[in-house]
């Protein structure tokens, strides 16, 4: 079904292959360890040398992918992009790939274009299946080496496995198969569209705000990613970090290098983000916001009378709940910027 909805070659004797797994870093390993050893077949045929395989990726990849390259021992690289490459394409939809062939089913990004040789998609995310499921195929048997498969009989038939791990449960493929029949292509577009609709209510709650600028297209998955305007008083890991005492997780992140300069918050629409949690945010958001315009002058008074204390009395004063939070969001800030990995999406 999968196969089918990513446009696979399903013919007379064409038949695309794939497999169940954990998520979409588990699908990625698999197809990236295909990929190398399609490679490696390849040169030794040829007499190269195979030692050196290398992946192309963008710059804006999710660490998974960072992770198959230093665990396969693959090199990741930067190159430009020009036409004419005969090389194959591995396509990560791990969110995508349950969007776009309901909200732009005439998009070509799967296996309609011919060196797309794999595709992974999660199942828990916009497949609608709680978390722990993840798919890859391939166009065609060709295209997963047979010695990456074993085939095993205890358990009364041959079984082919090809995943990292053996055992597994099955709920989540059946709730991935029983959303596919319940809800049919009109379902799961009813829903992608009832996403998408909701982003675009958040969106102009934040635009009404005048506060933000909206960083994100309003077509793609459904998402709403914003900066501030003015940095000069607040920024992004504020608003993050007192969004949660309203008990909204907002990540605030800076973006890919060479835009490392930018901050973002970002909401990714789910199934289960209604219009009424969206007009929630909003007001959220606007309190957060009038809560921080109001704390310079709050420090500044609470400062003045601190010293004060403390000349007079030479005590040891408090920290005051704002200077705790603002040391805290300081904290944050350096751990995040100390770590390698900053950017990124998932
Ligand atoms: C583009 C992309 N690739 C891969 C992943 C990893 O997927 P999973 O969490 O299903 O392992 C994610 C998200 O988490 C993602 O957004």
């Amino acid at each position: 079904m999968i196969a089918h909805l990513f446009n696979a070659p399903l013919g007379d004797g064409e038949a695309a292959v794939g497999v169940g797994t954990v998520g979409s870093s588990e699908a990625i390993m698999l197809a990236g360890l295909a990929f190398k050893r399609k490679w490696q077949n390849k040169m030794k045929a040829l007499g190269k040398p195979y030692d050196k395989p290398n992946i192309v990726t963008g710059a804006n990849v999710q660490v998974c992918w960072e992770k198959f390259a230093r665990y396969f021992e693959v090199e990741l690289k930067e190159v430009k992009l020009r036409d004419g490459w005969d090389t194959p394409i591995h396509v990560d939809a791990a969110s995508g790939g349950f969007i776009a062939p309901f909200l732009y089913p005439e998009l070509e990004w799967d296996f309609r274009l011919p060196l797309v040789k794999s595709i992974n998609v999660s199942g828990h995310k916009y497949g609608l299946v709680y978390a722990g499921i993840g798919w890859a195929i391939w166009r065609s048997k060709e295209d997963l080496p047979e010695e990456l498969i074993f085939h095993i009989n205890y358990l009364g038939a041959d079984q082919p496995t090809f995943t990292l791990n053996f055992s597994k449960g099955s709920s989540q493929v059946i709730a991935q198969y029983y959303q596919l029949i319940r809800l049919g292509n009109e379902g799961y577009r009813n829903i992608m569209e009832n996403c998408q609709e909701n982003a675009m209510v958040l969106k102009a709650g934040l635009e009404k705000t005048g506060r933000f600028n909206i960083v994100s297209k309003d077509h793609g998955v459904p998402l709403v990613a914003f900066s501030l305007k003015d940095h000069s008083r607040h920024n992004e890991f504020e608003i993050s970090d007192m969004l949660r005492r309203f008990g909204w997780i907002v990540p605030a992140y800076t973006m890919p290098p060479d835009a490392q300069h930018v901050t973002v918050l970002r909401v990714v629409i789910r199934e289960d983000f209604s219009r009424t949690l969206a007009e929630r945010l909003v007001m959220d958001i606007d309190k957060v916001l009038h809560e921080l315009d109001s704390i310079p002058a709050r420090v500044t008074e609470k400062l003045i009378a601190t010293s004060a204390v403390e000349e007079h009395h030479h005590a040891i004063v408090k920290k005051t709940a704002i200077e705790v939070q603002r040391e805290i969001t300081a904290t944050w800030r350096k751990f995040v910027a100390e770590k390698k990995k900053t950017n990124g999406v998932c």
